[in-house]
């Protein structure tokens, strides 16, 4: 069958080159995309008097017609045909005669995928940032169920100071924030309607109203060949992956015997095939792994188009794999992060003997010497002799007695117990941006304040 554009050629294309010029497989999901765009396109060229009003109706009709048939499976599309936006005007001509050929005039394919990709994109987006503000809120929840649970809180991986479990989900609801806010300036700066870079007489800024959109491209050579927005929206992506990637690597670690703080919840595990004691976290696994698909996803884009000439070239067909499997990808990993998270349990008590040991509290019993007139400086050596005893003898701070306390310094009396009690030394650490659980409250109020905001 001769090609849409072949019209000035001679012979039929290659098989290996039909094969390899067709986006069809791919691009076939753009279709709703495809349609809306035409429709609005038609309704223009209808208005300006550039086809006829029967005509404008007509095409319209059609495109309802095909577009039924797609969603109900009625109508399946063709490799014969190139891409969706061949395979579509070709369908239309079938159904309705010349006045399908009539569409595409004042439009090429190249502002036409450039629409489709746009709408798909802005689309994207929205379904993205409700997913992540559906893990917002589960971080949420479970930060005001564990506004008292104190954990180690690490520096290096070694145990450094006493959290609380909200407090450090806290800390991912922030990065989550981040991150909607991203998607955000991503949708806003891509805002803008591509269709229309012929010498017609057209009204860009009709199609524009008509398909929701705040403005129309400045410049038709920009319009049809930017893709900055694919790069900012794999970007915003990669940097959310690499958040819950650090989730789910800090979830992994948490799972096993060596610090048994959570248990995921058997739904969420998986079974190994020969060790019968097993679970295993391989959802949190996926998500870590499926962060470099996204990388890549975001390098593609970026080596695709950094050699290119203006305006359109067949390499921005590239473009659509890259963007489809970065936000594929997303999706998956956020619709199965939030359940699992939700019904992960929180073993506190575990937290909280990992908590008694490590010397957490060392610090606050430095502290605790300078509020009473010592250097901290000599307070500071002090305390690391008492670890150095209490390592020595297999101890904590709490188990030495105030003797013990008393042959290191004379400032040492009984209230030293409730000072390096670990849940005075959280409630201490009460600064805006602390564990305290008044303070935590607080972020955790931010934060939802945030989400009340984007109902
Ligand atoms: N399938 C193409 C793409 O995905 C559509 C535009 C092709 N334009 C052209 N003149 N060959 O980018």
């Amino acid at each position: 069958m001769a090609k849409l554009w072949a019209a000035r050629f001679g012979k039929e294309t290659d098989s290996t080159v039909n094969d390899f010029n067709s986006s069809i497989s791919f691009d076939s999901r753009l279709y709703k995309e495809d349609i809306t765009g035409s429709m609005a396109h038609a309704a223009m060229l209808g208005k300006q008097g550039i086809i006829e009003n029967g005509e404008t109706e007509k095409i319209i009709e059609g495109l309802k017609g095909i577009l039924s048939d797609l969603e109900s499976g009625k109508l399946q599309f063709s490799e014969e045909y190139e891409d969706v936006h061949m395979n579509i005007e070709q369908i239309l001509t079938e159904r309705i005669g010349d006045a399908g050929k009539r569409l595409h005039t004042a439009r090429s394919r190249n502002d036409q995928v450039a629409l489709d990709l746009r709408l798909y994109v802005k689309k994207e987006i929205l379904a993205i940032k409700a997913l992540v503000l559906e893990f917002m809120e589960a971080l949420c929840a479970s930060a005001e169920e564990n506004l008292e649970t104190v954990m180690p809180g690490y520096t290096h991986l070694q145990r450094a100071q006493p959290v609380t479990f909200g407090h450090y989900m806290m800390a991912y609801a922030n990065m989550m924030k981040r991150d909607v806010v991203r998607l955000e300036n991503c949708l806003e700066g891509m805002d803008d309607m591509p269709l229309g870079s012929t010498t017609y007489p057209i009204d860009r800024d009709f199609v524009r109203q008509q398909l929701g959109f705040s403005r129309v491209t400045d410049n038709s050579l920009d319009g049809v060949s930017d893709r900055d927005y694919c790069i900012e929206l794999t970007s915003a992506l990669s940097i959310l992956m690499m958040h819950i990637s650090r989730l789910s690597e800090e979830i992994i670690a948490w799972c096993s015997w060596e610090f048994k703080f959570v248990e995921l919840d058997d739904a969420f595990s998986t079974g190994s095939s020969i060790m019968p004691q097993k679970k295993n976290p391989d959802v949190c696994e996926l998500i870590r792994g499926k962060t470099g698909r996204v990388y890549g996803d975001l390098m593609t884009l970026l080596t695709m188009l950094k050699g290119i000439p203006l305006a359109y070239n067949k390499d921005l067909q590239e473009d659509k794999e890259a963007v489809f499997d970065a936000i594929d990808t997303a999706k998956q990993c956020l619709k199965v992060l939030t359940p699992m998270f939700s019904t992960m349990e929180i073993l506190k008590d575990n937290m909280k003997k990992a908590a008694l040991k490590g010397f957490i509290n060392a610090t606050d019993c430095a502290d605790y010497l300078t509020k009473k007139g010592m250097p901290f400086r000599d307070a500071y050596r002090t305390v690391g002799q008492l670890v150095a005893q209490c390592v020595k003898e297999d101890k904590s701070l709490a188990d030495l007695t105030l003797e013990e306390y008393k042959e290191y310094s004379e400032h040492f009396d009984a209230d030293i117990y409730r000072a390096i009690d670990l849940g005075t030394c959280v409630a201490g650490r009460c600064v805006t941006g602390g564990p305290a659980p008044s303070e935590v409250e607080r972020q955790i109020g931010v934060i939802r304040r945030f989400l009340e905001q984007r109902k």
